[in-house]
């Protein structure tokens, strides 16, 4: 996966000059010490964000609304990574809810 970019700078010597940059999985630090929060991570580009993560050994939590389809993705990664467990946790959450939000708030203060 390799995302790349181009940003817009905003200096007074050039302020049209555009600058781009790409980052790579191999440009990844080791994440060992990090928890990282992904929303929509049971498919598509969230899904191989978790995956990225996890192979830098990160610890992340999977926000996903659908508990089922969470803990069919959560299967598949564990499965293909062979990352622990405890290295990915599922916390149900939908963004367009605010007393989901303020509930996955409380269960991820528990987890941490
Ligand atoms: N965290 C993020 O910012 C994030 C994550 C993934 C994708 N995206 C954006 O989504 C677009 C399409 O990406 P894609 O091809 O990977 O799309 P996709 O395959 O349709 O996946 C979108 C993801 O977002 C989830 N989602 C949608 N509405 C949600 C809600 N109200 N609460 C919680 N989760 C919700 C979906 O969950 P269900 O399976 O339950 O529908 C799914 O996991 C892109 O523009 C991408 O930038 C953003």
């Amino acid at each position: 996966m390799e995302f790349s970019s181009t940003q817009s700078t905003n200096n007074n010597k050039d302020n049209n000059m555009a600058k781009s940059f790409t980052f790579a999985n191999e440009d990844m630090p080791n994440l060992s010490t990090k928890i990282a929060i992904v929303t929509g991570g049971n498919i598509g580009i969230g899904f191989e964000v978790v995956r990225q993560l996890l192979l830098h050994e990160a610890t992340v939590i999977m926000a996903c609304r659908n508990q089922q389809r969470m803990d069919a993705a959560i299967a598949k990664l564990l499965e293909e990574t062979k990352v622990p467990p405890e290295k990915l946790v599922g916390l149900i959450l939908d963004v367009s809810n605010f007393a989901s939000i303020e509930q996955f708030v409380t269960n991820f203060s528990s987890y941490v």
